[in-house]
Protein backbone atom coordinates (compact mmCIF):
# COMPACT_ATOMS: atom_id res chain seq x y z
CA UNK A 1 0.00 0.00 0.00
CA UNK A 2 2.90 2.49 1.10
CA UNK A 3 4.47 2.43 -2.60
CA UNK A 4 1.56 3.57 -4.68
CA UNK A 5 -0.24 6.27 -1.96
CA UNK A 6 2.42 9.25 -3.70
CA UNK A 7 1.79 8.60 -6.81
CA UNK A 8 -2.09 8.11 -6.13
CA UNK A 9 -2.18 11.26 -4.18
CA UNK A 10 -0.77 13.30 -7.23
CA UNK A 11 -3.15 12.13 -9.19
CA UNK A 12 -6.08 12.76 -7.05
CA UNK A 13 -4.71 16.37 -6.79
CA UNK A 14 -4.39 16.98 -10.30
CA UNK A 15 -8.25 15.37 -11.00
CA UNK A 16 -9.58 18.10 -8.10
CA UNK A 17 -8.17 20.37 -9.73
CA UNK A 18 -9.24 19.48 -13.41
CA UNK A 19 -12.95 19.10 -11.46
CA UNK A 20 -12.83 22.31 -9.68
CA UNK A 21 -12.15 24.18 -13.20
CA UNK A 22 -14.42 22.11 -15.23
CA UNK A 23 -17.38 23.25 -12.55
CA UNK A 24 -16.44 27.13 -12.44
CA UNK A 25 -16.85 26.73 -15.93
CA UNK A 26 -20.35 24.91 -15.88
CA UNK A 27 -21.57 27.60 -13.57
CA UNK A 28 -20.26 30.21 -15.23
CA UNK A 29 -21.88 29.25 -18.71
CA UNK A 30 -18.34 28.42 -20.00
CA UNK A 31 -18.27 32.13 -21.45
CA UNK A 32 -16.67 34.47 -18.80
CA UNK A 33 -18.27 37.16 -20.37
CA UNK A 34 -20.35 38.54 -17.43
CA UNK A 35 -20.81 42.14 -16.91
CA UNK A 36 -17.18 42.00 -14.65
CA UNK A 37 -15.27 39.95 -16.77
CA UNK A 38 -11.71 40.66 -17.19
CA UNK A 39 -11.26 37.92 -19.60
CA UNK A 40 -13.82 39.33 -22.32
CA UNK A 41 -12.66 42.74 -22.94
CA UNK A 42 -13.69 46.09 -24.43
CA UNK A 43 -10.80 48.49 -24.14
CA UNK A 44 -7.04 48.51 -25.15
CA UNK A 45 -5.44 48.93 -20.97
CA UNK A 46 -7.51 45.90 -20.08
CA UNK A 47 -6.16 43.82 -23.47
CA UNK A 48 -2.83 44.41 -22.84
CA UNK A 49 -3.17 43.52 -18.93
CA UNK A 50 -5.19 40.79 -20.38
CA UNK A 51 -2.43 39.71 -22.68
CA UNK A 52 0.22 40.03 -19.72
CA UNK A 53 -2.09 37.06 -18.06
CA UNK A 54 -2.14 35.09 -20.75
CA UNK A 55 1.63 34.99 -20.67
CA UNK A 56 1.89 34.30 -17.17
CA UNK A 57 -0.58 32.10 -17.74
CA UNK A 58 1.44 30.07 -19.87
CA UNK A 59 4.85 30.50 -18.07
CA UNK A 60 3.09 28.91 -15.09
CA UNK A 61 1.42 26.57 -16.86
CA UNK A 62 4.50 24.89 -18.53
CA UNK A 63 6.20 25.28 -15.16
CA UNK A 64 3.22 23.32 -13.56
CA UNK A 65 3.45 20.94 -16.11
CA UNK A 66 7.30 20.02 -16.22
CA UNK A 67 7.38 19.89 -12.39
CA UNK A 68 4.49 17.95 -12.72
CA UNK A 69 5.33 15.34 -15.42
CA UNK A 70 9.17 15.05 -13.50
CA UNK A 71 7.58 14.43 -10.24
CA UNK A 72 5.03 11.89 -11.62
CA UNK A 73 7.99 10.05 -13.51
CA UNK A 74 10.22 10.13 -10.35
CA UNK A 75 7.51 8.43 -8.39
CA UNK A 76 6.94 5.84 -10.74
CA UNK A 77 10.41 4.90 -11.38
CA UNK A 78 11.81 4.87 -8.47
CA UNK A 79 9.00 3.44 -6.58
CA UNK A 80 9.47 0.57 -3.90
CA UNK A 81 9.46 -3.05 -6.08
CA UNK A 82 8.78 -6.88 -4.66
CA UNK A 83 12.13 -7.76 -3.07
CA UNK A 84 13.55 -4.66 -2.89
CA UNK A 85 15.35 -4.67 0.69
CA UNK A 86 13.95 -1.88 2.90
CA UNK A 87 16.34 -2.62 5.96
CA UNK A 88 18.05 0.41 4.92
CA UNK A 89 17.87 3.75 2.86
CA UNK A 90 18.88 3.57 -0.81
CA UNK A 91 22.23 4.91 -2.02
CA UNK A 92 22.59 8.33 -1.71
CA UNK A 93 23.58 10.96 -3.61
CA UNK A 94 24.83 14.46 -3.38
CA UNK A 95 23.85 16.78 -5.66
CA UNK A 96 24.07 17.22 -9.65
CA UNK A 97 26.02 20.15 -10.89
CA UNK A 98 24.47 20.71 -13.91
CA UNK A 99 21.36 19.82 -13.28
CA UNK A 100 21.64 22.71 -10.12
CA UNK A 101 22.99 25.18 -12.57
CA UNK A 102 20.55 24.63 -15.24
CA UNK A 103 17.17 25.03 -13.49
CA UNK A 104 18.91 28.20 -11.73
CA UNK A 105 19.16 29.50 -15.32
CA UNK A 106 16.49 28.21 -16.67
CA UNK A 107 14.06 29.92 -14.11
CA UNK A 108 15.76 32.57 -14.11
CA UNK A 109 14.80 32.81 -18.30
CA UNK A 110 11.01 32.00 -17.31
CA UNK A 111 11.62 35.06 -14.96
CA UNK A 112 12.52 37.15 -17.61
CA UNK A 113 9.93 36.10 -20.32
CA UNK A 114 7.49 37.48 -17.58
CA UNK A 115 8.89 40.47 -16.26
CA UNK A 116 10.16 42.45 -20.12
CA UNK A 117 6.08 42.49 -20.75
CA UNK A 118 5.06 42.93 -17.45
CA UNK A 119 7.61 46.71 -16.98
CA UNK A 120 6.12 47.11 -20.60
CA UNK A 121 2.35 47.32 -19.48
CA UNK A 122 3.45 49.19 -16.27
CA UNK A 123 4.73 51.75 -18.48
CA UNK A 124 1.54 51.85 -20.77
CA UNK A 125 -0.97 51.64 -18.38
CA UNK A 126 1.03 54.68 -16.93
CA UNK A 127 0.66 56.85 -19.48
CA UNK A 128 -2.20 58.71 -21.24
CA UNK A 129 -1.65 58.85 -24.97
CA UNK A 130 -2.49 61.94 -26.43
CA UNK A 131 -2.08 63.66 -23.37
CA UNK A 132 -3.13 66.74 -25.44
CA UNK A 133 -6.76 65.29 -26.53
CA UNK A 134 -7.68 62.94 -23.41
CA UNK A 135 -10.58 64.31 -21.61
CA UNK A 136 -9.68 64.28 -17.97
CA UNK A 137 -12.35 62.70 -15.41
CA UNK A 138 -11.44 63.42 -11.27
CA UNK A 139 -12.94 60.71 -9.63
CA UNK A 140 -13.01 61.24 -6.10
CA UNK A 141 -14.01 58.66 -3.53
CA UNK A 142 -16.37 59.10 -0.36
CA UNK A 143 -17.61 56.50 2.11
CA UNK A 144 -19.63 55.12 -0.17
CA UNK A 145 -20.05 56.75 -3.20
CA UNK A 146 -17.96 58.33 -6.41
CA UNK A 147 -17.84 61.78 -7.42
CA UNK A 148 -17.27 62.38 -11.15
CA UNK A 149 -15.22 65.93 -12.11
CA UNK A 150 -14.69 67.08 -16.12
CA UNK A 151 -12.86 69.81 -15.06
CA UNK A 152 -12.52 70.62 -18.94
CA UNK A 153 -16.24 70.78 -19.46
CA UNK A 154 -17.23 72.05 -15.87
CA UNK A 155 -18.99 69.09 -15.46
CA UNK A 156 -20.14 67.49 -12.07
CA UNK A 157 -21.77 63.90 -11.30
CA UNK A 158 -22.13 60.95 -9.37
CA UNK A 159 -21.78 57.18 -9.65
CA UNK A 160 -22.84 57.15 -13.36
CA UNK A 161 -19.50 57.92 -15.24
CA UNK A 162 -20.22 58.75 -19.00
CA UNK A 163 -17.51 59.00 -21.40
CA UNK A 164 -16.80 59.05 -25.20
CA UNK A 165 -15.82 55.77 -26.94
CA UNK A 166 -12.17 55.81 -28.89
CA UNK A 167 -10.93 58.39 -27.05
CA UNK A 168 -7.88 57.76 -23.86
CA UNK A 169 -9.71 59.03 -20.67
CA UNK A 170 -6.96 60.56 -18.33
CA UNK A 171 -8.10 59.72 -15.06
CA UNK A 172 -7.27 61.65 -11.66
CA UNK A 173 -8.03 59.36 -8.46
CA UNK A 174 -8.42 61.47 -5.18
CA UNK A 175 -10.52 60.00 -2.44
CA UNK A 176 -12.00 62.27 0.73
CA UNK A 177 -12.08 60.09 3.66
CA UNK A 178 -10.22 56.41 3.49
CA UNK A 179 -8.33 54.11 0.34
CA UNK A 180 -11.06 53.53 -1.95
CA UNK A 181 -10.25 51.48 -5.49
CA UNK A 182 -11.74 52.46 -9.07
CA UNK A 183 -12.26 48.87 -10.73
CA UNK A 184 -14.12 48.86 -14.10
CA UNK A 185 -13.23 45.18 -14.90
CA UNK A 186 -13.59 45.36 -19.08
CA UNK A 187 -11.75 48.39 -19.35
CA UNK A 188 -8.51 49.00 -17.53
CA UNK A 189 -7.80 47.48 -13.97
CA UNK A 190 -8.02 48.39 -10.30
CA UNK A 191 -6.05 51.49 -8.77
CA UNK A 192 -6.46 52.75 -5.34
CA UNK A 193 -7.64 56.02 -4.21
CA UNK A 194 -5.52 57.26 -1.70
CA UNK A 195 -5.30 59.93 0.91
CA UNK A 196 -2.71 62.51 0.33
CA UNK A 197 -1.63 60.80 -2.69
CA UNK A 198 -2.87 62.00 -6.20
CA UNK A 199 -2.87 58.73 -8.47
CA UNK A 200 -3.83 58.49 -12.07
CA UNK A 201 -4.60 55.90 -14.57
CA UNK A 202 -6.58 56.01 -17.87
CA UNK A 203 -8.63 53.79 -20.03
CA UNK A 204 -10.56 53.71 -23.25
CA UNK A 205 -13.56 52.09 -24.22
CA UNK A 206 -13.75 50.74 -27.93
CA UNK A 207 -17.50 50.73 -28.56
CA UNK A 208 -20.78 52.36 -27.19
CA UNK A 209 -21.90 50.25 -24.62
CA UNK A 210 -22.82 49.96 -20.65
CA UNK A 211 -20.31 48.90 -18.00
CA UNK A 212 -20.40 47.64 -14.17
CA UNK A 213 -17.66 48.78 -12.17
CA UNK A 214 -17.27 48.52 -8.40
CA UNK A 215 -14.80 50.04 -5.43
CA UNK A 216 -12.26 47.34 -4.81
CA UNK A 217 -10.55 48.03 -1.46
CA UNK A 218 -12.15 47.25 1.42
CA UNK A 219 -13.24 50.96 3.01
CA UNK A 220 -15.47 50.39 5.63
CA UNK A 221 -19.25 49.27 6.42
CA UNK A 222 -20.95 49.39 3.48
CA UNK A 223 -17.68 48.79 1.01
CA UNK A 224 -19.88 46.04 -0.70
CA UNK A 225 -22.10 48.55 -1.90
CA UNK A 226 -19.72 51.24 -3.33
CA UNK A 227 -20.31 50.42 -6.82
CA UNK A 228 -20.75 52.28 -10.05
CA UNK A 229 -21.75 52.60 -13.63
CA UNK A 230 -19.55 53.57 -16.86
CA UNK A 231 -21.12 54.28 -20.06
CA UNK A 232 -19.34 55.17 -23.21
CA UNK A 233 -21.46 56.83 -26.21
CA UNK A 234 -19.97 57.93 -29.95
CA UNK A 235 -18.49 61.33 -29.65
CA UNK A 236 -22.00 62.80 -31.34
CA UNK A 237 -24.08 61.19 -28.40
CA UNK A 238 -21.62 62.17 -25.80
CA UNK A 239 -21.55 65.72 -26.89
CA UNK A 240 -25.69 65.68 -26.45
CA UNK A 241 -25.09 63.83 -22.89
CA UNK A 242 -22.82 67.02 -22.39
CA UNK A 243 -25.23 69.40 -23.33
CA UNK A 244 -28.07 68.32 -21.44
CA UNK A 245 -25.72 67.84 -18.58
CA UNK A 246 -24.66 71.69 -18.59
CA UNK A 247 -28.22 72.49 -18.76
CA UNK A 248 -29.67 73.37 -15.22
CA UNK A 249 -32.02 71.05 -13.26
CA UNK A 250 -35.04 70.79 -14.93
CA UNK A 251 -38.50 72.94 -13.68
CA UNK A 252 -41.85 71.23 -14.46
CA UNK A 253 -44.55 74.21 -14.11
CA UNK A 254 -43.35 76.22 -11.12
CA UNK A 255 -46.08 78.00 -11.37
CA UNK A 256 -48.51 74.96 -10.14
CA UNK A 257 -49.70 75.81 -6.83
CA UNK A 258 -48.68 74.33 -3.83
CA UNK A 259 -52.13 73.51 -2.47
CA UNK A 260 -52.30 71.58 -4.96
CA UNK A 261 -49.78 69.35 -3.89
CA UNK A 262 -50.42 66.70 -1.29
CA UNK A 263 -52.13 63.83 -3.37
CA UNK A 264 -52.98 60.46 -1.50
CA UNK A 265 -50.58 58.07 -2.06
CA UNK A 266 -52.49 56.30 -4.77
CA UNK A 267 -51.46 58.98 -6.83
CA UNK A 268 -48.09 57.33 -6.41
CA UNK A 269 -48.34 54.25 -8.55
CA UNK A 270 -49.47 55.89 -10.75
CA UNK A 271 -46.74 57.34 -11.18
CA UNK A 272 -44.17 54.85 -12.11
CA UNK A 273 -44.35 53.95 -15.87
CA UNK A 274 -41.74 51.56 -16.26
CA UNK A 275 -42.52 47.99 -16.11
CA UNK A 276 -39.10 45.61 -16.22
CA UNK A 277 -37.69 47.62 -12.99
CA UNK A 278 -35.50 45.01 -11.33
CA UNK A 279 -34.52 43.76 -13.64
CA UNK A 280 -33.96 46.77 -15.88
CA UNK A 281 -30.09 46.84 -15.66
CA UNK A 282 -29.21 43.17 -16.46
CA UNK A 283 -31.60 42.48 -19.64
CA UNK A 284 -30.32 45.53 -22.11
CA UNK A 285 -29.19 48.33 -19.58
CA UNK A 286 -27.66 50.42 -22.29
CA UNK A 287 -31.06 51.17 -23.99
CA UNK A 288 -32.34 51.03 -20.07
CA UNK A 289 -29.79 54.53 -19.92
CA UNK A 290 -30.30 55.69 -23.17
CA UNK A 291 -34.41 55.20 -22.08
CA UNK A 292 -33.51 57.81 -18.97
CA UNK A 293 -32.25 60.42 -20.88
CA UNK A 294 -35.50 61.06 -22.24
CA UNK A 295 -37.86 63.29 -20.77
CA UNK A 296 -41.08 62.66 -20.29
CA UNK A 297 -43.77 63.03 -22.63
CA UNK A 298 -45.60 65.92 -21.95
CA UNK A 299 -48.69 65.59 -19.86
CA UNK A 300 -47.19 62.06 -18.18
CA UNK A 301 -46.15 64.16 -14.79
CA UNK A 302 -47.94 65.54 -11.59
CA UNK A 303 -46.92 68.85 -11.84
CA UNK A 304 -48.49 69.16 -8.22
CA UNK A 305 -46.81 66.32 -6.93
CA UNK A 306 -43.46 67.65 -8.20
CA UNK A 307 -44.21 71.03 -7.05
CA UNK A 308 -44.53 70.08 -3.94
CA UNK A 309 -41.74 67.40 -3.71
CA UNK A 310 -39.39 70.55 -4.60
CA UNK A 311 -40.53 72.06 -1.38
CA UNK A 312 -40.68 68.95 0.79
CA UNK A 313 -36.90 68.79 -0.34
CA UNK A 314 -36.18 72.17 1.09
CA UNK A 315 -37.67 71.90 4.27
CA UNK A 316 -36.48 68.17 4.94
CA UNK A 317 -32.73 70.12 5.12
CA UNK A 318 -31.82 67.57 1.59
CA UNK A 319 -30.15 70.96 0.09
CA UNK A 320 -27.88 71.00 3.12
CA UNK A 321 -25.88 67.74 1.60
CA UNK A 322 -26.70 68.05 -2.07
CA UNK A 323 -26.04 70.09 -5.68
CA UNK A 324 -29.28 70.36 -7.47
CA UNK A 325 -28.71 73.31 -9.93
CA UNK A 326 -31.10 75.67 -10.46
CA UNK A 327 -33.01 75.21 -7.46
CA UNK A 328 -31.50 76.95 -4.90
CA UNK A 329 -29.66 73.76 -3.41
CA UNK A 330 -25.86 73.80 -3.82
CA UNK A 331 -24.70 71.23 -0.62
CA UNK A 332 -21.64 69.51 -1.42
CA UNK A 333 -21.37 66.87 0.77
CA UNK A 334 -23.50 64.28 -1.16
CA UNK A 335 -24.04 63.32 -4.32
CA UNK A 336 -24.98 66.30 -7.39
CA UNK A 337 -28.90 65.56 -7.68
CA UNK A 338 -29.22 67.90 -11.01
CA UNK A 339 -29.76 65.61 -13.12
CA UNK A 340 -30.49 62.27 -10.85
CA UNK A 341 -33.78 61.38 -12.94
CA UNK A 342 -31.50 60.14 -15.59
CA UNK A 343 -29.18 57.48 -13.96
CA UNK A 344 -29.97 54.04 -14.13
CA UNK A 345 -29.04 53.63 -11.05
CA UNK A 346 -28.89 55.34 -7.05
CA UNK A 347 -27.29 54.83 -4.12
CA UNK A 348 -23.86 54.24 -6.15
CA UNK A 349 -24.89 51.91 -8.29
CA UNK A 350 -26.38 49.62 -5.03
CA UNK A 351 -29.83 49.59 -6.25
CA UNK A 352 -31.69 50.39 -10.07
CA UNK A 353 -33.57 53.36 -10.26
CA UNK A 354 -36.64 52.84 -9.91
CA UNK A 355 -39.15 54.79 -8.00
CA UNK A 356 -39.93 51.69 -5.50
CA UNK A 357 -36.53 51.84 -4.64
CA UNK A 358 -36.03 55.34 -4.39
CA UNK A 359 -38.74 55.61 -2.00
CA UNK A 360 -37.32 52.81 0.19
CA UNK A 361 -33.76 54.52 0.04
CA UNK A 362 -35.34 57.63 1.12
CA UNK A 363 -37.51 56.26 3.79
CA UNK A 364 -34.87 53.53 4.68
CA UNK A 365 -31.83 54.52 4.04
CA UNK A 366 -29.58 52.59 6.60
CA UNK A 367 -31.25 48.97 5.30
CA UNK A 368 -30.30 50.20 1.49
CA UNK A 369 -26.79 51.12 2.76
CA UNK A 370 -25.83 50.09 6.13
CA UNK A 371 -23.71 53.15 7.84
CA UNK A 372 -24.39 55.97 5.20
CA UNK A 373 -23.80 59.40 6.12
CA UNK A 374 -27.02 60.71 5.00
CA UNK A 375 -28.59 58.71 7.68
CA UNK A 376 -26.26 59.29 10.45
CA UNK A 377 -25.35 62.65 10.09
CA UNK A 378 -28.62 63.90 8.58
CA UNK A 379 -31.60 61.62 9.91
CA UNK A 380 -30.84 60.80 13.08
CA UNK A 381 -29.55 64.16 14.51
CA UNK A 382 -32.19 66.19 12.99
CA UNK A 383 -34.72 63.82 13.63
CA UNK A 384 -35.73 62.95 10.05
CA UNK A 385 -38.51 60.95 9.18
CA UNK A 386 -40.09 60.07 5.82
CA UNK A 387 -43.88 59.52 5.37
CA UNK A 388 -45.98 57.34 2.44
CA UNK A 389 -47.13 60.97 1.34
CA UNK A 390 -43.81 62.30 2.07
CA UNK A 391 -41.86 59.85 0.08
CA UNK A 392 -44.03 59.69 -2.90
CA UNK A 393 -44.06 63.58 -3.56
CA UNK A 394 -40.25 63.00 -3.53
CA UNK A 395 -39.63 60.70 -5.69
CA UNK A 396 -41.74 62.41 -8.07
CA UNK A 397 -39.52 65.52 -7.77
CA UNK A 398 -36.28 63.79 -8.25
CA UNK A 399 -37.68 61.47 -11.01
CA UNK A 400 -38.97 64.49 -12.87
CA UNK A 401 -34.55 65.54 -12.94
CA UNK A 402 -33.70 64.65 -15.95
CU1 LIG B 1 -14.76 52.34 -1.32
CU2 LIG B 1 -14.50 50.00 -0.94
Amino acid sequence: MGRTTPLLSLVSKVAATGALGLTCLVVTGCTMSGPQSTIVVEGPVARAQLHLFYVTLGVTTFIFLTVGAALAYAQFKFRERKGDDSSSPPPQTHGHPVIEMGLIVFSTLLLVIIAIPTVQGIAYQEDTPDRENALVVRVTGYQWWFRFDYPQLGLVTANEMVIPTNRPIHIELRTLDVIHSFWVPKLAGKKDLMPNRANHMWLEAEKSDYYWAQCAEYCGESHANMKFRVISLEPAAFAEWEQRQRSEARTVDSAVAEADAFRPRLQFAAYSPEKDLGTAGAESPFAYWLQKQAAPEPGTEDAGLIARGRQLYQEKACLGCHTIRGHGSMGITGPDLTHVGSRTTITAATIDNTPENLKRWLQHPNDVKPGNLMYRAGYVPNNITISDDEAAVLVAYLYSLK
